[in-house]
This record gives structure tokens, C-alpha cells and sequence, in this order.
């Protein structure tokens, strides 16, 4: 069949790499895609939110299943777009309709949602700018640090952690009434701080039953040993060895199970992909986990030590959410482990430089790459993003993954590139 991926990350050449295998792939396009993708698939100049011009493109080239990589569409609500036009609502979408990808497009919604269905989570309470003086009394009755998420999408910069009551009560004033994040912080969740490690759990569903998917850590700050600014994630490892049988089935008998039949009770169509983020606080029995958000997509650099551990064919997994037979479906797990680290522009996260050469890709020794922010030109891979390109090692043990992914990232080079050397070594 015809597939058509939407995006441009590493999530999306990762994606593609895994497709690219698959005995049910005719033509894999990729919109707007990368360098990588393009050598899994064709590269097709299309902007994520132009659900006319993705239709006219579908209908045109005979594509037979979209996967959408990134959220903004899927909150846009492209998936109900399909659905409601009568030429187009056979072709199936991986990726929720709107309603449900308001699990990731309104903290609210989905802090509601969690407490509605007895989903462990922080204590919370939500505030608008008619009760944000409500909102300033709350802050005063709460143990600091204190957390603030605007409600809806804010490109990842939404969530602040306060440390101090005066900072607290001017971060909500500037997101309720300075409109800080726009639209996007109208609403407000404040939120108990909940301590522990953080994991990523994937979860695949057609609606009716769910696959889990390889768990995953991500490193999100730039600096090493975790320091500096928050960034979209430098880098990942999976299986994460914390993550062992006996708390793995108390997120699934906690968090999956209600969260699956939540949509269900609800009457929330959902075929597609679930991350939960969660933070797991120690007790007496272990580790707890407690839900810190959903997002309604696959991460990312989550995504490149989670593919290579897929032995099963991902898109025989797709049709199983499209046909609503999933359960049917094998999914069979590699018990390798992947350690991926991202290589990133000088200056990232902030302002950082673009256009530049890449070079060594040919020579990585037991890695392989996944592309982030590059592009072609007149065949030459220059960077055109923040996080440039992924390399991801699956080898027998942890270390060896991390060593030999740490190691192939030295052999790329390009002007100002930068990457952590330390990705893993907390688990060590
Ligand atoms: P998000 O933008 O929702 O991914 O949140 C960004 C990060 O903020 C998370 O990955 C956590 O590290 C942190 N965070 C969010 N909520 C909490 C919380 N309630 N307690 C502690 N850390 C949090
Ligand atoms: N790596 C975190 C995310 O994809 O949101």
C-alpha cells in the first residue's frame, strides 16, 4: 500500500527506516520529511496544517493509510478532517480525532480526565482570567516548588516549575493576564511538584485493545549531568532498567488499563498512539508511578531507541489499528537495548546556527542514523534545524549501547555541533 507519514523529525525518519521494511509498503511518502527520509521514501513538500493540499495529494497518488507523526495536526483535528469528507473517509489515519487529542492539547481536559478515571496523577486545580485572583490565594496555600502549565499547545515551553511564592504569583499574572503563551495559557493548571525519575510509556490502541510498546528514558536537558535549559530531548535509552515487571504492571493495571477504558466510558474514538510521561515516586513497595501528561504521539528522541526494538512489521501494526483488530496482531519486542543521542546546533535551544555541512555519516561503526534537522541540497546533507541528526546503537547491555552511540556521534561532524556525553550514564 501507499503510505503517507507527516513530519520532518527524527520520530519521522526513525518511522520511516521501520516502514521502509515492511512487506505491505508500496510507496512511502514523507511530508515535509529530511534528508534521511528520503532515502526510505519520497519527500513531498507539503505543510502540515494544509489538510486540502495533504487531501489533494492523497487522493492524486492513491495513498492508502496516513501516519501522522507530530501533534499539532491531530489537535488541528486532521483526522476528523478525513472522516468527514466522503472521498477520503476510507483512508485511515494513525492519530486520534480531535477529542481525543485533547489529551495533549489541553492539560486541563486531560488532568480532568485523569482524576475522572482514577488515573494517579498530581494534585491540581485550574484557573482563568476571571478567577485569577482565585488563582493567587491557591498559590499561597501551596507547598513550594509549585508547578504551571498553560493549558493548551505552547511548543513545549509551557510548563514552569516556580520555586519561590513571588515567582509563582508573576508567572500566573503574565500567563492569565499578559496572555504569556497566547491563547495557549487562557488556562491554567497549577500543579503539585512530584519528585522521582521520569519514564516515557508508549501505547499503541485502535480503541478496543492496546499493544505496549518499549518504554523509554529521555534526557531533556542540554547540559551534562542534566543541567542548562530545557530542550526537545538530547538523547534516549530503552528498555530503562528501573522500569521492571513489577512496576510495569502497576502502570499498566493503574494507568493503561484506565486509561484505555476512560476513552471507551467517555465515547472517545482514539486509534493511534498514547505517551504517557510518567514520574516514578518511590514508596515502601518500590516505585509509584504517577501520570505527569499525555501526549496523543510517539516521542522524540524517544522514538529512535524505541523503533530499533520493534522486531514486528509496524505497518501490520497500523492496519491492526485501522481494522480495529490489533489484539490479533503480534507484537514482538527485541531485548537489546538502544541508546540514542542527539546531535544539536551551536547555541540550541536557543538561537542556533543553520546550513551547515554534515560530514561522517558514512562513517558510523554500529550505530545508525536518524535524521532530525537536515535537508538536502544539490545532494549535500546541511542542518536546517535545532536537533540535527540522531544515532542510535542497539546493542547486548546498556553500556555498550551507550559507549558505541556516543561514540559514532564523535565521528559526524559539522560546524558547531554539539552533543552530550553522558546520555545513560545515571543508569549505569
Ligand atoms: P511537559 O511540557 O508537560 O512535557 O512538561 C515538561 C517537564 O516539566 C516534564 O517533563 C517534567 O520534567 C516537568 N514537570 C511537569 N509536571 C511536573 C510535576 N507535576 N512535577 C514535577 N515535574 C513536572
Ligand atoms: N521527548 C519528549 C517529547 O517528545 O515530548
Amino acid at each position: 500500500m501507499n503510505i503517507l507519514l507527516l513530519g520532518s523529525g527524527g520520530r519521522e525518519c526513525a518511522f520511516a527506516s521501520k516502514m521502509a521494511e515492511s512487506r505491505h509498503l508500496s510507496q512511502l511518502y514523507i511530508a515535509p520529511g529530511n534528508a534521511g527520509t528520503s532515502t526510505y521514501g519520497k519527500n513531498i513538500n507539503l505543510k502540515l496544517t494544509d489538510f486540502e493540499g495533504i487531501a489533494a495529494f492523497v487522493l492524486k497518488n492513491n495513498v492508502e493509510m496516513i501516519v501522522v507523526g507530530p501533534e499539532e495536526p491531530l489537535v488541528k483535528g486532521i483526522h476528523d478532517y478525513f472522516l468527514e469528507r466522503s472521498d477520503l473517509s476510507h483512508i485511515p489515519v494513525i492519530g486520534p480525532q480531535k477529542e481525543g487529542a485533547q489529551l495533549e492539547g489541553s492539560k486541563d481536559f486531560s488532568k480532568q480526565f485523569m482524576i475522572k478515571h482514577g488515573i494517579p496523577t498530581a494534585a491540581f486545580k485550574s484557573f482563568s482570567k476571571a478567577s485569577l485572583e482565585d488563582g493567587l490565594k491557591y498559590l499561597e496555600t501551596q507547598k513550594l516548588p509549585i508547578v504551571l502549565k498553560a493549558d493548551g499547545l505552547a511548543a513545549g515551553k509551557g510548563v514552569l516549575i516556580c520555586e519561590t511564592l513571588e515567582d509563582a504569583k508573576n508567572e500566573l499574572k503574565a500567563m492569565l493576564a499578559d496572555a504569556k503563551f497566547g491563547e495557549a495559557s487562557s488556562t491554567v493548571v497549577i500543579e503539585e511538584f512530584l519528585t522521582g525519575i521520569e519514564l516515557s510509556v508508549f501505547v499503541l490502541t485502535d480503541g478496543k485493545s492496546y499493544k505496549i510498546l518499549p518504554e523509554a528514558k529521555d534526557y531533556k536537558r542540554i547540559g551534562e549531568g542534566d543541567t542548562g535549559l530545557n530542550t526537545g530531548g538530547m538523547g534516549s535509552v530503552s528498555p530503562v532498567p528501573f522500569a521492571d515487571a513489577k512496576f510495569m504492571r502497576k502502570v499498566e493495571e493503574r494507568v493503561i488499563i484506565p486509561t484505555i477504558e476512560g476513552l471507551k466510558k467517555d465515547n472517545i474514538p482514539y486509534k493511534g498512539f498514547i505517551f504517557i510521561g510518567l514520574m516514578a515516586a518511590s514508596s515502601a513497595d518500590g516505585k509509584e508511578p504517577f501520570v505527569i501528561e499525555y501526549n496523543v504521539r510517539m516521542g522524540d528522541p524517544e522514538t529512535e531507541s524505541v523503533i530499533p526494538r520493534i522486531e514486528s512489521d509496524l505497518i501490520e501494526l497500523f492496519m491492526g489499528v485501522a481494522d480495529e483488530n490489533l489484539s490479533e496482531k503480534e507484537l514482538k519486542i527485541s531485548p537489546k537495548f538502544a541508546a540514542t543521542v542527539m546531535i544539536v546546533s551551536g547555541g540550541y535551544p536557543g538561537e542556533y546556527l543553520k546550513g551547515k555541512t554534515l560530514s561522517g555519516i558514512e562513517n558510523l561503526r554500529n550505530s545508525v542514523a536518524f535524521h532530525a534537522g537536515t535537508e538536502l541540497e544539490n545532494g549535500v546533507v546541511k542542518s536546517n534545524g535545532g536537533r540535527v541528526i540522531a544515532i542510535t546503537s542497539l546493542q547486548d547491555n546498556l553500556f555498550d549501547a551507550v559507549q558505541n552511540a556516543t561514540a559514532d556521534a564523535g565521528r559526524i561532524y559539522f560546524d558547531g555541533r554539539y552533543y552530550r556525553p553522558d546520555i545513560g550514564g545515571d543508569l549505569m
